[in-house]
């Protein structure tokens, strides 16, 4: 038997209204703050990532799906969705207005992790991106909206952290200060991290060794390092998110797994998920869009969450909402031979949007009414040879078991009650 590719997982129809309940939910909520939908390609020119994630990260470095195609030209299978969309934002000219840009976005992502809970090979994300603005204003509202999002799907067992990255002129200056503390302890650095002391000493605060956790509790923290400006943008952040009833925990050792932010950075986290314990990050990226090749800086603040863990949470919380599954109207019938009867009714309601279903195998009619229940359905008509011979039908009410008598040629009229 072949099998599907390890990290990858078929989305089995048991579980797909999960998937829909959540996807109406984000549907509505973007459209509740003005975010229009974009849909780039699954594929990109591989420099559309490498150069905006940065070279050094573990996503660009080993996770990349990298290929050439028969051309001969480096194409990648999407890792991210910002990097793509601020692609296609400058290829569209959709600068060009001076509203603020917003936009949301859903699908597969691709990442060469080792698989395990909560971590796969291709997983979907849902994200939003607000561009045109270095307000903070549009930094809490984009945390606003990634919390919404997370908590009308019915999760409730997150917390939310906070730091900023301060602008390059901070990152610069607290870079010096970081070398100089881990320098001195290099040689208790992991292998990893002592590589990264000279190339991105920034991303170290992001190991996941012990040792390196370890060293790091005493390191200098950016926020002693940030500059009025930045001060300033993070205070507001922070008092306009303590104006509502988010919980924000500020940790100044975030910095997140990719090189395009400054100033505010967040994750969602929850315990729930255990060690793949984020559902969902993002922060400001001013400096994205020049490096994409873009004329000049545009400012930006995005978010992206992990859609297969916000559902894991919901149920390994037992959060899980009562999706109803049943069908509105089951039709039985005593007779194969009334085929385009049966065809002919069931077209007829569900043109009238009703779930309608009639057997296809052709059973006998206990077997029939078996089904009807198996499917809970709320309705069941009958049609009985010698009811139809009457030019009649039998309605039941499964709830009740009442049954009652109903013109066949009138039955798109019958008001069920939905
Ligand atoms: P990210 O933190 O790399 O950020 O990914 C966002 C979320 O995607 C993670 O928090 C996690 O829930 C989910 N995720 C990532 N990798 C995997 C995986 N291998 N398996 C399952 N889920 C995964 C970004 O992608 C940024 N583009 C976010 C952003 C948008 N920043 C600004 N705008």
């Amino acid at each position: 038997m072949i099998q599907s590719i390890r990290g990858t997982k078929d989305i089995l129809p048991n579980k797909i209204k999960l998937w829909q309940y959540a996807e109406d939910i984000f549907r509505t909520v973007s459209n509740s703050y003005g975010y229009y939908e974009l849909r780039t390609p699954i594929f990109e020119k591989t420099e559309v990532f490498s150069r905006s994630i940065g070279e050094e990260t573990d996503i660009v470095n080993k996770e990349m799906y990298t290929f050439q195609d028969r051309s001969g030209e480096s194409l990648t299978l999407r890792p991210e969705g910002t990097a793509a969309i601020a692609r296609a934002v400058i290829q569209n000219s959709l600068l060009q207005s001076s509203n603020t840009l917003k936009l949301w976005y859903s699908g597969p992502y691709f990442r060469y992790e080792r698989p395990q809970k909560g971590r796969m090979r291709q997983f979907h994300q849902y994200g939003a991106e607000c561009i045109g603005t270095s307000n903070p204003e549009s930094d809490a509202e984009i945390i606003l909206l990634a919390n919404d999002l997370i908590k009308k799907t019915g999760v409730s067992d997150y917390k939310l952290l906070l730091n900023s990255l301060g602008s390059s002129f901070t990152r610069e200056k607290y870079r010096f200060a970081l070398v100089d503390f881990l320098s001195a302890k290099k040689d208790k650095l992991s292998e990893d991290s002592k590589k990264r002391l000279k190339s991105n000493p920034l991303r170290i605060l992001d190991s996941k060794s012990p040792q390196d956790i370890e060293i790091l509790r005493d390191a200098p923290t950016i926020l002693d390092f940030l500059d009025e400006e930045s001060k300033n943008h993070f205070e507001l952040v922070k008092s306009l998110l303590e104006n509502t009833d988010i919980e924000i925990e500020i940790q100044p050792q975030l910095v997140r797994g990719l090189d395009y932010y400054s100033h505010t950075v967040f994750e969602f986290q929850s315990s729930a998920l255990g060690s793949q314990n984020s559902i969902g990050g993002g922060g400001r990226y001013d400096g994205l869009f020049k490096q994409l090749g873009y004329k000049k800086n545009v400012p930006a603040v995005g978010f992206a969450m992990g859609i297969e863990r916000l559902l894991l949470t919901l149920e390994e919380t037992n959060n899980s909402p009562d999706l109803n599954n049943s069908i509105d109207i089951y039709i039985v019938s005593t007779n194969a031979e009334n085929l385009k009867i049966l065809q002919n009714i069931a077209q007829q309601l569900r043109n009238k949007n009703f779930k309608v279903l009639y057997d296809l195998q052709r059973r006998s009619f206990k077997a029939q009414m078996r089904e009807a229940n198996k499917t809970s359905a709320k309705y069941t008509i009958i049609a009985g040879e010698d009811e139809i011979k009457k030019g009649k039908l039998i309605i039941k009410d499964m709830a009740n078991s009442k049954q009652i008598e109903y013109p066949l040629n009138k039955i798109a009229e019958y008001n069920f009650p939905k």
